[in-house]
């Protein structure tokens, strides 16, 4: 039993000493907005309205607030060991072995699974870039082949989508239907991590004016066309009101909207090279949280005031199509658009795609994954075998999967892994403060926990009276999934009160414990069947592979080859 929480120990020898501490606020911020401002803003977006309506700008302030206090306990994580790395590393020198390994399995939903999602909006931006110059891809050749079958099942209304279904050829008695830009933008990636590519600051630095400058132009030029009557909308059951859908339908969104605040945890990295972390890593952190979290209220805006809510069913580029013909029907902001969209994707999948690979190669290192995993390339030096791995994990499952499935399966998965980050920084004893590195500051919640749970569902009956009634038609089997989840989410909050209450429990990472957990309401029963899949593969692995050839267990052995 010790053997699953064996902890593995850093020494300040371990120290990456090597690093210069030169990162300021703003160097901070900038890093955030590169990894997090992608394919979340430029297409996740779309889905996400077209469930919620307008009104999902709710649920992008309570996603922001739940990364607020996430990021503060990645920040807390990193400080408490004295190397460099990610959840994984952390996880291993704090919680012991078992408590890594999950970690790292669910990271592999955020790298991996998370890049498949953002080759498919790659995709979508490509394909109407391409149109507009002219060259014309066929529907089926940039639509995934379950993504078509749903569509044409579900009597969907994108005319792509049934074009990619009915006009297939067929191969061997099967539609052929292939993302094939996914696919190459996927090998091309892959290839440049290969052979290692280095981040540059500057380009970087570039990279996210240009894409903050595009933001500003659409909303600058997308004013003038919104028509404000968009704004309280009528559903296909004829309900009207700023969430046509109601709270339900807003937090039927959550994947699409926690997408797009993915990648603020890779700040934590930063820790070893901010001049005076206490202050400057939770500002740069908080201030691209807040940035981010302004753009895509004010996007959301926009495009529901300019298309009516339900156009955006199935919609890859939704800031392009509000420009198209049918639409604003400004054909210069549209090529704009599209243009900057796929530099500002690409990014994203680099930055993705090179991070899985170092995960790889730390648990390979660890003796939790093959060897191979840590084998680094002579003439580019890389972690060549993973590179390739991670280059087939997120290239075959673009044949397979459908976007909405791949955004569900990256959200709950990395969401999980904050709400064990949240939940381990509350596990851990207090620590003596050290000069030059962060500490999350302690609040005690013993009082104000309680009043902010009991205050805060009060206030939301107030708001809201309508979602408990729903919540309460126990005829309605529609609510049946849902209303589970918030049930198991308010017991496990009473149980949360009470440990407040006894153990004075830091506030910060209780707040964001919490609300994580909230945003797992909205997965549905398929969602969590997936991940329980995952899951249950991952400790099989671990039981039969890792726990026997962990790096710790061969050094216990004597083994020390
Ligand atoms: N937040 C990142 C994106 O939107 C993952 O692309």
């Amino acid at each position: 039993m010790n053997q699953l929480f064996r902890r593995k120990h850093y020494s300040e020898a371990d120290h990456s000493t090597g690093l210069n501490r030169v990162l300021g606020v703003w160097d901070i911020v900038f890093f955030g907005l590169a990894a997090i401002i992608g394919a979340g803003s430029f297409s996740s977006l779309g889905e996400a309205i077209f469930r919620g309506g307008p009104g999902v700008i709710t649920l992008y302030i309570i996603c922001g607030i739940a990364c607020g206090f996430t990021a503060l306990s990645y920040a807390e994580f990193a400080s408490r060991i004295p190397v460099a790395g990610s959840a994984y590393t952390y996880a291993y020198a704090s919680f012991g072995e078992l408590m890594a390994w999950i970690i790292g399995w669910a990271l592999i939903m955020e790298y991996s699974f998370g890049n498949i999602y953002v080759a498919f909006s790659w995709s979508d931006y490509f394909t109407s870039f391409m149109e507009r110059l002219g060259v014309h891809i066929p529907d089926y050749l940039s639509t995934s082949y379950p993504e078509a079958k749903k569509a044409f099942e579900g009597g969907s209304e994108n005319k792509n989508l049934i074009n990619a279904w009915t006009s297939a050829p067929i191969l061997g008695g099967l539609k052929f239907i292939v993302d094939i830009p996914a696919l190459v933008i996927n090998a091309c990636i892959t290839a440049l991590v290969y052979i290692g590519v280095k981040e540059s600051k500057n380009f970087n630095n570039l990279l996210v004016i240009l894409k903050i400058a595009v933001i500003f132009l659409i909303i600058a030029v997308g004013v003038f066309y919104v028509n404000a009557e968009n704004w309280m909308p009528t559903n296909n059951e004829g309900v009207q009101g700023f969430m046509p859908n109601g709270f339900t339908g807003v937090m039927a969104a959550v994947s699409g909207v926690f997408f797009a605040y993915i990648g603020f945890d890779a700040l934590s990295v930063l820790s070893e090279e901010t001049k005076n972390p206490q202050k400057n890593l939770p500002r740069g952190m908080i201030i691209s949280l807040v940035v981010s979290t302004v753009i895509y209220i004010a996007l959301t805006l926009i495009l529901t005031g300019i298309v009516d809510y339900r156009k955006f069913e199935g919609v890859g580029d939704p800031l392009a199509f509000i420009f198209a013909p049918e639409n604003g029907n400004i054909p210069w902001m549209e090529f704009v658009v599209s243009v900057t969209a796929i530099i500002a994707i690409t990014s994203v999948l680099l930055v993705f795609q090179m991070g899985q690979p170092r995960i790889w190669y730390a648990m390979s290192r660890d003796g939790l994954l093959p060897k191979r995993f840590s084998a680094i390339h002579e003439k580019y030096k890389t972690p060549s075998y993973a590179t390739v791995i991670t280059g087939i994990a997120v290239g075959i499952p673009i044949l397979f999967t459908d976007k909405s499935f791949i955004l569900d399966f990256t959200s709950i998965g990395t969401i999980f892994a904050f709400v064990l980050v949240n939940g381990g920084i509350l596990l851990m004893p207090r620590k003596e403060k050290l000069k030059g590195r962060f500490h999350m500051p302690y609040i005690n919640s013993k009082f104000i926990f309680p009043v902010l749970f009991l205050g805060g569902l009060g206030g939301f009956y107030l708001w809201q009276p309508e979602f408990f009634q729903e919540l309460m038609n126990w005829s309605d089997p529609e609510q049946g999934e849902f209303r589970f989840s918030v049930f198991v989410y308010l017991l496990i909050n009473l149980v949360l009160v009470f440990l407040s209450f006894t153990k004075n429990l830091n506030l910060i990472p209780l707040l964001g414990l919490s609300s994580c957990l909230y945003l797992l309401t909205g997965m549905t029963h398929n969602n969590w069947f997936w991940f329980g899949l995952w899951f249950a593969i991952g400790l099989l692995i671990y039981f039969f592979y890792g726990m026997k050839n962990s790096k710790l267990q061969r050094d216990l052995n004597g083994d020390l080859n």
